[in-house]
């Protein structure tokens, strides 16, 4: 069930900073380990410096000293369903498998779930680079 990542994730959500878009996302990874890392997206005033939330939570997984996402969810508003930008399927797909469970939510729960492969198929990654 990906409901403790709902509530992570909707509740880092709050934390968004997004005074250019005003479009609030939340998301959150469960670990290997079942840690959960929660992250909201921080933009700037130079646009393009603005991090995601998939970033985010990334950013504090990794910083915590973890590694491997076992299922992801991502919240945000709005009438269409938001699911994650391709950079962030790339950031994801570092650490997480074709398989891996990744959750596009609403405030009402989860929405769809699809795995990294259909979200990144044919996908580069650290197995090209050697
Ligand atoms: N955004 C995310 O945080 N995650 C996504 O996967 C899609 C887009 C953010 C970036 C920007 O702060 C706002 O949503 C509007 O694009």
């Amino acid at each position: 069930m990906a409901d403790d990542l709902l509530v992570a994730a909707l509740a880092v959500r709050r934390n968004a900073h997004v005074p250019y878009s005003h479009f609030a996302v939340g998301a959150a990874l469960r670990t290997r380990s079942g840690r959960i890392f929660a992250g909201a997206n921080v933009e700037n005033a130079a646009y393009p410096e603005g991090i995601c939330a998939e970033a985010s939570a990334i950013g504090a997984m990794v910083s915590a000293g973890e590694r491997e996402i076992v299922e992801v969810l991502t919240v945000a508003g709005g009438e269409h369903l938001v699911t994650c930008c391709g950079g962030c399927r790339q950031k994801l797909r570092e650490f997480a498998g074709p398989t891996t469970r990744v959750h596009a939510a609403d405030a009402e729960g989860v929405q769809r779930t699809f795995t990294m492969a259909e979200l990144l198929p044919a996908s580069f990654g650290r197995e090209h680079v050697g």
